[in-house]
Order: C-alpha cells, then sequence, then structure tokens
C-alpha cells in the first residue's frame, strides 16, 4: 500500500469547493427514481441519463468524484468513449460502489448486515484496472424501538473496516459509509445518541483491521430528526450537534468528511452543509456526497426526453454551484433564486 498516493486521492476528493457526486444508485433504486419521471428503467435509459451529468461541464467542474454503480463503470457514451474516459478528462475521479446491500441480520429483527466482502479482493483489483480510485460501502442502520444493537452495530462496524482494509491493500480510497436513517419518528437527541454509538464503534474497528485513517473519507448521516418527528431541528440545532458528534469522535488524520443527503429535501441539504461550515474550527474538510440532493432536479428537467438535455444540465449544475459553496460556509438562500 502506497499511503502517500492513498491520502493524495482522498485530497482530492474533499478538496476545496468540490465534493462527490453519488450516482451509484443500483438498477432497483434508478428505477425508483425513473418511475417518478415517467422513464423506462432499460441500460440505455442509464446510459444517457448518466453521460448527460458527466458531459455536464460547469456542473463538474464542482465535483471531484463520481460513484459509479457497478454497470455504469463498464458502460461506453453514446459515441463510444468510456464513462469512465469522460469523468478523467473532467479531472473527477471515478469510483465505485462494491458493497451488495444489506440483508437480514439473523438473530437481530428489523437490523441487516451489508453483504459484499466475499470475492471484494478480485472486484477491487477489476474496478482499479477500469479506473476506479475510490470506493464505496453503506452500512444501514436504522433506530427504533430498542435498534441498534451493539450486536449489529458491531458486525456493520466490522464489515466496513474488513471493507476498507482491502480497498487500501488495492490502492483504492474507502468511503467509509455508516448511515443512520432518518426514517422514523425520534428526535434529534435518538440521532445524536445513535451517531456516537455507530461512530465510536466504526473508529474502534477500523483501529483494529489496521486502517490508515489518512486514505479513507467518512460518509457519515447528519445529526437530524426522524423525518416523521412531530418536533423538527433547526439548521443551526443540526450544525451544531453535527459538529459537536464528529469534533469529539474523527480524529484528524481523517482527510475529509462527504455527508450523504438521506431524503432530506434539496435545499435543507445544502443550507446544513454550509451551516456547519460556517461553524468552522474542525480539522477535516467538509463537503457533500450526494445523490437525491444533487440529482432530483436534473431528473426532473430531464425526464426521458433528449431533447431536455440542457435543461437537465442546467439544473445539476445550480446544484452542483450551491453545493459548492455551501462546503465552503459561501451558499446563501436568496441564490437559489439565480437559476
Ligand atoms: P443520498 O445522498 O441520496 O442519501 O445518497 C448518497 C449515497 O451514496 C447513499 O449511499
Amino acid at each position: 500500500m502506497n499511503l502517500a498516493a492513498l491520502n493524495a486521492v482522498a485530497e482530492k476528493m474533499v478538496a476545496p469547493g468540490r465534493g462527490i457526486l453519488a450516482a451509484d444508485e443500483s438498477t432497483g433504486t434508478i428505477k425508483k427514481r425513473f418511475d417518478a419521471i415517467g422513464v423506462e428503467n432499460t441500460e440505455q435509459n442509464r446510459r444517457d441519463y448518466r453521460e448527460l451529468m458527466f458531459r455536464a461541464k460547469d456542473a463538474m467542474s464542482y465535483v471531484s468524484g463520481v460513484i459509479l454503480y457497478d454497470e455504469t463503470i463498464w458502460q461506453n457514451a453514446a459515441d463510444g468513449t468510456p464513462l469512465v474516459d469522460l469523468l478523467n478528462a473532467a479531472d473527477v475521479v471515478p469510483g465505485i460502489k462494491v458493497d451488495e446491500g444489506v440483508q437480514p441480520l439473523p438473530g437481530f429483527p428489523n437490523e441487516t448486515i451489508t453483504a459484499g466482502l466475499d470475492n471484494l479482493a478480485t472486484r477491487l483489483v477489476k474496478y482499479y484496472e477500469r479506473g476506479a480510485r475510490f470506493a464505496k460501502w453503506r452500512a444501514v442502520i436504522d433506530t427504533g424501538s430498542g435498534i441498534p444493537t451493539p450486536g449489529a452495530v458491531k458486525a456493520n462496524a466490522h464489515a466496513l473496516a474488513r471493507y476498507a482494509a482491502l480497498c487500501q491493500a488495492h490502492q483504492i480510497v474507502p468511503i467509509v459509509e455508516p448511515e443512520i436513517l432518518m426514517d422514523g419518528d425520534h428526535d434529534i437527541a435518538r440521532c445524536d445518541e445513535a451517531t456516537r454509538f455507530v461512530l465510536h464503534t466504526v473508529f474502534d474497528e477500523l483501529y483494529e483491521q489496521r486502517v490508515a485513517l489518512e486514505g479513507i473519507v467518512l460518509k457519515p448521516n447528519m445529526v437530524i430528526s426522524g423525518k416523521q418527528s412531530p418536533v423538527q431541528a433547526s439548521v443551526q440545532q443540526v450544525a451544531e450537534r453535527t459538529v459537536a458528534v464528529l469534533k469529539e469522535i474523527v480524529p484528524s488524520a481523517v482527510p475529509g468528511i462527504a455527508y450523504l443527503s438521506g431524503g432530506q429535501t434539496d435545499e435543507q441539504a445544502t443550507a446544513h452543509l454550509d451551516a456547519m461550515n460556517r461553524i468552522g474550527g474542525f480539522p477535516w474538510k467538509m463537503t457533500f456526497s450526494y445523490g437525491r440532493a444533487l440529482q432530483a432536479a436534473p431528473q426532473k428537467a430531464w425526464s426521458g426526453k433528449a431533447e431536455n438535455t440542457r435543461a437537465a444540465q442546467a439544473a445539476f449544475t445550480h446544484r452542483a454551484r450551491m453545493n459548492s459553496l455551501a462546503s465552503l460556509g459561501q451558499w446563501e438562500s436568496e441564490l437559489e433564486k439565480t437559476v
């Protein structure tokens, strides 16, 4: 493992004013997104949609890296250029989702474990050859009556650490993503407590598996109220609590934190990131690794029609620019009107 090279990639992923586009929806997940805009879920439509984003030059200037799905990393653009080459030409680091989704964890009702460690080493070799320089693995933690349990959190943290160590051994930067879901009526204090517990456990496991923290990017949830909670914390409360939890737990050797949007609205995800960067006083970069919060607007504008390509690219550029400003603590809600 060449840690200096891993660190250079991780630093590039969180470079000032740039963040990550999570375009790694599985075929089943992108179907849900396409259903919402009346687009048939064919391989060509998936390719056309992602090519549209990767060719949006202005938007990509705010994007440091793109997380691809297995199908996409092997796909070519309509003119035969590998999609990976489009990213490299835009100075964007190609990344790959390597987990294989969640499965029920036996003995732990309503809790899951992320699959994909078997054969991961073999797959990493192929992905590196194709150009991937970072990877993503998502552990999913739900909160509810009696969950998360220590056993399930430990199993998920252990899998994350095993994945991270394997990535580094193959010269690929692991995005370590423990996601506490926003679903539910829990308040922000419950999310705070669960996030602390999960992050402490994850960093213990990373230590035990000898993962070099200089060569990872952490992708956490924000500390936020449950979606169905009657009491919704303010932007400032979310920012303050998230920064406080991360400052307590995440070592300064970690180059950067790139948040998931997790079902927040586009503007909420931007406002929260901006408020955290305005607080400042932490040792790592804080940026975005958004899926839905970057793509909802372009998907709607595109709606599967080639003649809407420009409008979709403009919508994508706007969201990418807003999040770029937020990663610098320079976003203003007034700018949302400057589409
Ligand atoms: P969202 O921003 O839509 O939560 O997606 C980010 C991601 O990559 C989840 O794994």
